[in-house]
C-alpha cells in the first residue's frame, strides 16, 4: 500500500486542491489500473495536498510506482495548475529529474508491504498545515498508552507491546525502541517532533507491520521555507492490533502542532471530514482527515470518512477555542515557532540586515 502526496497547486492561496487536479489524477491512476501496474487507488485531498492512495504487488520503494506518482504530480502541474495559474503550482516538486524514488524530491510517502489478513481494516490519515512529527503524539498513544488503547491491557495479542522506529531527521539516522520497556526513552526523543519522528511501528511478538508514516521535511531538503510537509500515515487495525476506535481516540485531543500560517506557527490539530479538509482561518487551523478502508485482494473497499461524526464536535470546538486563544499572541512565541524553525524563513535575512547596527553592550 503506497500513499504518496504533494502540493502541486491550490485554489485560492493554500486552501484546497482544485477539483480538476483530482479529476486529472484519477484519470492517470485509472490508466495505471487498466495496465495492471496498480490494483486499486483512491485520490483525495487534505487541504491543498493531493493524496494518491494506491495498492499494488510491487513492494515498497518501487521505481514504477514512484514514477507513476511523480509523473502524475508533474503532469497535473503542467496541464492543470499552470494553465489555471493555481497558487503554488508544483510547490512540492523540488527536483527536476526523477531518479527512481520520490523520497527526498519533495512529495511525502507512507508505504507498507504486508500480506492481507482474512479481514484487513486500514485507517489512512492525511494532514494539512503541519509537519510529520505531528503523528508522534497520537502514534504513541495508539500503540503504547493503555489509557488510550484498551487492547494493550485486554487483548493477549497486543499485551507484548509494540516497537517504534524513530528517525532523527537532522542526523538522518534511525533507532528502534520498544514499548513499554523503553517508554521514557521513546518519549524523551519524540517529545521533540521537529527532529525525532516515528516512521514505523511493528507488533513486537511477530514483527507484524502496524503503521507507516511519511517523514519528509521539505525545508531540510530545500534549505529554505517551501511550505509545510503535510504528512500522511497508514495504520492497520483490529485483530491483535488497535481497534479502529482506539486509533481514532488518539485524535480526540487536538494537540498542538507546528505549521499553520506560513508553516511558522503552533496550533491545534483539528480532526475533520473530507468536506472540511480546507484551510481557512489564518490558513488553518491545521487539519487531519481519517479514511477507513477494508482491503479485499488489494481492492480498497471504502472510504468511510471517519471524522464525519458529531462525536468529534467537542474536539473541534476545543480546537477552535485553542486557535482563538493562541492567535491573540500574534508574532510572539510560543504561537510563532522558535528561532531554529525560523531559520528557513526570512529571519536570517533580518539578522543580516541589522548586522551592522548591533553594538556591544557597554
Ligand atoms: P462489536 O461487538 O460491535 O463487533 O465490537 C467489538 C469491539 O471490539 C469494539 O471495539
Ligand atoms: P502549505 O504547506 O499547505 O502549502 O501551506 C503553506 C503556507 O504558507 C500556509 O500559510
Ligand atoms: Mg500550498
Ligand atoms: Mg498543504
Amino acid at each position: 500500500m503506497s500513499l504518496i502526496k504533494a502540493d502541486v497547486g491550490s485554489l485560492a492561496g493554500h486552501s484546497i486542491v482544485h477539483p480538476k487536479l483530482i479529476e486529472f489524477s484519477k484519470e492517470k491512476l485509472r490508466e495505471a489500473k487498466e495496465t495492471g501496474l496498480i490494483i486499486d487507488f483512491f485520490v483525495f485531498n487534505a487541504g491543498d495536498d493531493l493524496e494518491l492512495l494506491m495498492t499494488h504487488t510491487k513492494g515498497e520503494d518501487n521505481p514504477e510506482i514512484h514514477k507513476l506518482a511523480w509523473d502524475t504530480f508533474v503532469e497535473a502541474t503542467s496541464k492543470v495548475s499552470r494553465p489555471l495559474k493555481l497558487y503554488g503550482a508544483g510547490q512540492d516538486l523540488l527536483k527536476e529529474a526523477f531518479s527512481g524514488n520520490v523520497r527526498g524530491m519533495g512529495p511525502g510517502v507512507a508505504e507498507m508491504e504486508f500480506e492481507e489478513r482474512p479481514s484487513e481494516p486500514i485507517v489512512v490519515f492525511a494532514a494539512d498545515k503541519t509537519e510529520p512529527g505531528a503523528w508522534n503524539l497520537p502514534l504513541f498513544r495508539i500503540f503504547a498508552d493503555p489509557f488510550n488503547t484498551a487492547g494493550l491491557v485486554i487483548d493477549p495479542k497486543m499485551h507484548g507491546g509494540f516497537k517504534f522506529e524513530v528517525m532523527d531527521v537532522i542526523e538522518n539516522k534511525t533507532v528502534i525502541l520498544n514499548a513499554p520497556e523503553e517508554f521514557y526513552d521513546i518519549l524523551a526523543l519524540i517529545g521533540t517532533p521537529s527532529r525525532y519522528i516515528i516512521r514505523r511501528v511493528w507488533r513486537k511478538s511477530d514483527n507484524l507491520i502496524a503503521a507507516a508514516a511519511s517523514v519528509t521535511r521539505l525545508s531540510l531538503i530545500a534549505g529554505k521555507y517551501v511550505g509545510k510537509d503535510d504528512p500522511v500515515l497508514i495504520i492497520r487495525a483490529q485483530h491483535g492490533l488497535p481497534a479502529v476506535g482506539e486509533i481514532l481516540e488518539a485524535f480526540a485531543f487536538p494537540h498542538m502542532v507546528a505549521g499553520w500560517m506560513r508553516g511558522s506557527h503552533v496550533g491545534p490539530l483539528m480532526p475533520v471530514p473530507l468536506k472540511y479538509a480546507k484551510c481557512t482561518r489564518f490558513d488553518g487551523p491545521p487539519r487531519v482527515v481519517a479514511l477507513g478502508f477494508q482491503l479485499h485482494d488489494g481492492i480498497l473497499e471504502g472510504p468511510n470518512d471517519l471524522f464525519d461524526d458529531p462525536a468529534f464536535d467537542y474536539t473541534r470546538n476545543t480546537a477552535q477555542f485553542i486557535a482563538e486563544y493562541i492567535r491573540r499572541h500574534g508574532p510572539f512565541m510560543p504561537h510563532r515557532l522558535g528561532p531554529e524553525e525560523m531559520e528557513y524563513t526570512t529571519l536570517p535575512a533580518v539578522l543580516k540586515k541589522l548586522e551592522d547596527r548591533f553594538r556591544e553592550v557597554t
